[in-house]
C-alpha cells in the first residue's frame, strides 16, 4: 500500500497527521500578486525596494519551507505556540507554508559563506552583483506568507511581508552605520524630489532606557553598539513608513499634517530571534496602527550563519494593510480579486486611488460597425453614442470603451468596436435583459448614425 501523499505546487509530498493545507489555499499558491506589474502590493513592494538601493532584493523564493527554516533556524523553541497546527498550514510534519519572511533569514545570511549562487543570483537589485562579496550582508525579502486566521475585511490567510536584514562588521560599526545612513538619506531625498514630496525625515535617538528585563541587551553586546544599531534601525523604518504614508492623499488621513513628522511609537515586544525587540506603531486616522516587528538580531543566529563577527538588526513589515491605506482599498479580499475591474485601475510604479465598482458581476458586450463614407449626410460623435447607450440602458451601463479602430486600406472605410460593460450597482441582471438592450442598441445605431454593423 502506498503511503498517503499530497501534491503542492506540482510536487508530491508525503502526507501525515500534520497535513492540514486546504485546497483553497493550495490553489492560491501560484497567484503571485507580487509579480503582477499593476498589483498594489507589487507597486508598494517596488517602492520599498527603491528606498534601499544598497540592499539585495529578493521576491521569488518558494513559499514551501522546512520547519527548520521557519522555526529552528530562528531559535524558536520546540514547544513554542507559534508551531501549533492550528495556526499554520502544514504539508507534513517537517514541511509547511512559511508563516513569516524571517524563515529565509539564515538561508540568505549563509548563502554568502556557502557561495550559494543559485540563491544569491535571485537578487533583483542590479546595483549589487554577486562578486561584491557584500551581497548577503544587507537584504530585503518580499514574499507571500500564510497563517490560519479569522475572516473579516482586514484579515486574510495569506498576506505579504518584507523582511529587512542589515548587518555590520563589529570592528567597523560606526563607519559602516554612518555610510549606510548617508546613502539612505541621499537616496530618499532624491526620490522625494523626483516625486515632489514634502518629506519630514525624523531621526531616532533613543537611549534604550525603556526596554524591559524580558527584552534585554544580549550578553554578547555592549550597550553603546546596541544604541547605535537600534537608532539606525528605527530611523530607517521611520523614513520608510514616512515616505510611504506621505503619498496618501491628505484628505484620507484626518490626523495627517505634512509639516510635522509622522507620530511613531516603539512598543516593547518579544521575538525568539531578536533582543531587544519592538513593535512599531504609527498614529494614523486617530488610532495607533501596528506596522511591524523588529529588533537586534540574536547573536547565536549570526554565529550559526558564519557571521559571528557581525551584528545586525531585522524587521518584518506587512505590505497588505499599508497597500490598502495607500491605494484606498476598503476590503482585503480585493487584493485577491481576479476581477479585471480591480487590476485595470492601477498603473505600475504609480500610487493612485481605487474607485469602488459594483459587487455584482459585469457583463461585457461588443458592438462593431463601419462608419458611413465621409460624403454621407450622417455624422458620428462618440458622445452621441454615449447618450444613445444611456437612453437605452440607463444606470445599467458602467462604462463604454473604444477597444478597436481600423481603416480599411482599399475602401478607406473606418471600423470601430466599442465594449460596453453592463453592470448594476444593486441587483443581478439576467442575460436576456442585457441581450435585449444590446439588440435595441444595434438597431438604433444603424438608424441614428447610418453605420453598417459588422
Ligand atoms: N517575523 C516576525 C513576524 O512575522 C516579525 C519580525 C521580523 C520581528 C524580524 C523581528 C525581526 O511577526
Amino acid at each position: 500500500k502506498t503511503p498517503p501523499s499530497i501534491r503542492v505546487l506540482n510536487k508530491e509530498y508525503r502526507a501525515d497527521e500534520w497535513t492540514n493545507i486546504s485546497p483553497s489555499i493550495s490553489s492560491k499558491l501560484d497567484a503571485h500578486t507580487l509579480s503582477i506589474p499593476a498589483h498594489p502590493t507589487n507597486i508598494l513592494k517596488q517602492l520599498v525596494f527603491s528606498l534601499f538601493p544598497t540592499f539585495a532584493h529578493y521576491d521569488s523564493l518558494s513559499p514551501i519551507v522546512s520547519t527548520y527554516d521557519n522555526f529552528d533556524s530562528l531559535l524558536i523553541h520546540k514547544d513554542h505556540p507559534s508551531r501549533a497546527k492550528s495556526d499554520s498550514y502544514y504539508i507534513n510534519k517537517e514541511t509547511l507554508l512559511r508563516t513569516h519572511t524571517s524563515a529565509h533569514q539564515v538561508q540568505l545570511l549563509k548563502a554568502g559563506s556557502e557561495k550559494n549562487t543559485s540563491l544569491l543570483s535571485q537578487n533583483k537589485n542590479k546595483n549589487l552583483d554577486l562578486a561584491s562579496g557584500n551581497i548577503n550582508k544587507r537584504f530585503l525579502l518580499a514574499a507571500d506568507v500564510y497563517r490560519r486566521d479569522e475572516i473579516d475585511a482586514s484579515h486574510y490567510p495569506i498576506f505579504h511581508q518584507v523582511e529587512a536584514v542589515s548587518t555590520f562588521s563589529t570592528k567597523n560599526l560606526v563607519d559602516e552605520i554612518d555610510a549606510d545612513t548617508k546613502a539612505r538619506i541621499d537616496n530618499t531625498n532624491k526620490l522625494a524630489r523626483s516625486l515632489n514630496l514634502n518629506l519630514n525625515l525624523a531621526s531616532t535617538s533613543d537611549d534604550l532606557s525603556s526596554i524591559s528585563k524580558e527584552n534585554p541587551i544580549q550578553s554578547y553586546h555592549d550597550e553603546e553598539s546596541v544604541i547605535l544599531l537600534s537608532n539606525h534601525m528605527k530611523s530607517t523604518m521611520n523614513n520608510l513608513v514616512s515616505f510611504i504614508l506621505s503619498q496618501v492623499p491628505s484628505t484620507s488621513n484626518s490626523s495627517a499634517d505634512a509639516q510635522s513628522p509622522l507620530p511613531v511609537r516603539w512598543i516593547d515586544a518579544s521575538f525568539p530571534f531578536t533582543s531587544p525587540s519592538w513593535e512599531m506603531e504609527v498614529w494614523w486616522n486617530n488610532q495607533w496602527l501596528e506596522i511591524c516587528g523588529c529588533g537586534i538580531m540574536k547573536q547565536d543566529l549570526l554565529i550559526n550563519s558564519e557571521m559571528g563577527d557581525s551584528i545586525g538588526w531585522a524587521f518584518g513589515f506587512g505590505l497588505d494593510r499599508l497597500a490598502m491605506i495607500l491605494f484606498g482599498i476598503p476590503d482585503i479580499r480585493l487584493l485577491w480579486s481576479n476581477d479585471e475591474r480591480f487590476i485595470s485601475q492601477f498603473t505600475p510604479g504609480k500610487i493612485t486611488q481605487f474607485s469602488a465598482f459594483s459587487k455584482f458581476s459585469p457583463c461585457y458586450k461588443d458592438i462593431s460597425f463601419w462608419l458611413p463614407p465621409e460624403s454621407n449626410e450622417f455624422s458620428f460623435h462618440e458622445n452621441d453614442l454615449s447618450d444613445l447607450i444611456r437612453e437605452i440602458a440607463g444606470n445599467l451601463v458602467q462604462d463604454v470603451k473604444l477597444v478597436d479602430s481600423f481603416t480599411h486600406p482599399k475602401t478607406n472605410l473606418k471600423s470601430l468596436c466599442y465594449r460596453i460593460n453592463y453592470c448594476s450597482m444593486d441587483r443581478n441582471v439576467t442575460n436576456e435583459e442585457i441581450n435585449s438592450l444590446q439588440n435595441q442598441l444595434r438597431e438604433k445605431v444603424v438608424e441614428k448614425f447610418g453605420v453598417a454593423l459588422r
